[in-house]
């Protein structure tokens, strides 16, 4: 049998998604009530981290050390990965003392490449194009307060970027519709756009967030952007997520940013920190829908 990996959210379908919160959900009612139900034994995950990380890396060893198994951590600074190893060769060679791969790293490519030649299951924590990790926590977190998805509404306002190209994915598998709204210079992938068309759709202005049952947003500057920093918060500056805009949306609309969040620029410190926000929540629950979809990879 071919070996199931976790590139984008597409790898899963409709199915496997809807039972996968379902079961993120009672993982973590469990860990609450200090139950670990799952036991990974003596599995050891590889961690290969090539850009920075605080929840991802976090939620993903903590959910291992819960599992009873080994998270190792990798980065390219102590690999031979850093020093020109080719993608293939250490795919071949990591898939085959560990039983699970996380990667974060630049280029879409390079996980696709890493997948191919892996024995085992590789999960992407991150690429330039896409962040499907983190729309599993989302998309627990909107059904836990909202009870359900299908036939809502969420605008994403800002840069259309990798966590931007994942919540359109999650729109047209989840079923909801999605106003994608950024500057014309920094609009999703035209191919995702086309492909999604049937629950996305995008426009620069900002009037169409209004109603919606979700706000949601990420930094102006993703890694790797940094030296645009400057330019960008120009461009950006009309899509901050403030008061005005969540006064427009459906009264009792959440607050997303997968964080983290630079307040006074794409959102304020009123609305990131105020009633609607739901950002610590949606931060905790990386950690438990990555437990479940550990389970869902390693059984
Ligand atoms: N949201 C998210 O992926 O955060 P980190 O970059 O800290 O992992
Ligand atoms: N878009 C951001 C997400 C960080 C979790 C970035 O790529 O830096």
């Amino acid at each position: 049998m071919s070996v199931r990996h976790f590139l984008t959210l597409r790898d899963l379908q409709p199915e496997e998604l809807r039972r996968l919160i379902q079961r993120a959900g009672e993982l973590k009612t469990a860990a609450k009530a200090g139950q670990h139900p799952v036991s990974f034994n003596r599995r050891v995950m590889a961690m290969i981290f090539e850009k920075s990380s605080t929840r991802t890396r976090i939620s993903f060893e903590t959910a291992m050390a819960q599992f009873g198994g080994h998270a190792l951590f990798l980065s390219p600074r102590d690999t031979q990965l850093g020093r020109g190893e080719s993608i293939e060769d250490s795919a071949r060679v990591i898939s085959r003392m560990v039983d699970i791969v996380v990667i974060r790293t630049a280029g879409h490519d390079r996980i696709e490449r890493f997948a191919e030649y892996s024995q085992v299951p590789v999960i992407n924590a991150l690429t330039d194009t896409y962040h499907p990790c983190q729309l599993l926590a989302d998309m627990l977190t909107w059904v836990e307060r909202h009870g359900g998805v299908a036939g809502r509404r969420a605008a994403w306002l800002g840069d259309g970027n990798n966590v931007c190209h994942s919540w359109m994915n999650a729109a047209q598998l989840f079923d909801f519709e999605l106003n994608v709204i950024t500057p014309a210079e920094q609009k999703p992938d035209a191919q995702l756009l086309e492909k999604t068309a049937s629950h996305v759709r995008w426009s620069t202005d900002v009037a169409e967030a209004a109603g919606a049952d979700l706000i949601v947003t990420d930094t102006w500057a993703s890694m790797g952007h940094e030296e645009e920093k400057e330019e960008r918060q120009r461009i950006f500056r009309p899509y901050q997520v403030n008061q005005q805009v969540m006064a427009a949306a459906s009264p009792d609309a959440l607050f997303m940013h997968c964080l983290p969040a630079y307040r006074g620029q794409e959102v304020t410190e009123e609305v990131i920190d105020g009633q609607q926000s739901v950002v610590w929540e949606e931060a905790e629950n990386r950690l438990h829908a990555q437990k479940a979809l550990i389970e869902l990879l390693l059984t």
